[in-house]
């Protein structure tokens, strides 16, 4: 396993700043063509502002097994046509590999599902620590209305990501706002 000094990163658990960020990346409504349901509502959300969907800040570790990689991810309020704000998900390409999300702030969903179709969720939580099973996809979703949802994830280093499966078949679960309810599931047919 390749050699590097230990160290560590601020987190803040209102704001979501994690310091220092090696790398960042945000994905905006653009980048999440192919995983919203309602694909007519996503284009004319992104021609009226193409808004900030998620943000994750993240240090370098080496790609390898014995590595643990980490991020801090924010999901911004909204939604398209009803569904939440949500990441695009994925399942990790060796599916020997789970993951932990410790939910810090706000009011979530992770929504998880097995390639058999097996399906499940998890209401996420200040202090909510899940465990993502290997072989489980997963996709974190935002369902307040004006707060955001943070958490911190670590995963081992080797995992990889596929998300080709995700925006082929997309999850057979899809979170939409409600009336008098936290959400309803929409299933995918
Ligand atoms: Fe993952």
């Amino acid at each position: 396993v390749e050699a590097i000094k230990p160290f560590f990163t601020v987190v803040d658990f209102e704001s979501g700043s994690f310091e220092p960020a090696d790398r960042s990346e945000r994905r905006y409504l653009s980048d999440l063509k192919g995983f919203f349901y309602f694909s007519e509502e996503l284009e004319k959300a992104m021609e009226r502002d193409n808004s900030l969907v998620y943000e994750v800040h993240r240090r370098e570790v080496p790609l390898q097994a014995g590595h643990l990689q980490h991020c801090v991810t924010l999901i911004h309020p909204g939604d398209v046509g009803g569904e939440f704000y949500m990441t695009k998900g994925h399942y990790h390409r060796v599916t020997r590999t789970a993951e932990l999300y410790l939910c810090l702030c706000g009011e979530g969903i992770l929504n998880m599902e097995e390639p058999g179709g097996a399906a499940t969720h998890i209401r996420m939580r200040r202090g909510v620590w899940s465990y993502i099973a290997p072989g489980w996809a997963h996709r974190t979703i935002n369902i307040s209305r004006d707060e955001k949802l943070i958490f911190i994830s670590v995963w081992p280093g080797d995992s990889g990501y596929d998300y080709r499966t995700i925006a082929q078949k997309g999850f057979s679960n899809v979170f939409v706002r409600a009336e008098n309810k936290e959400f309803s599931i929409l299933r995918r047919s």
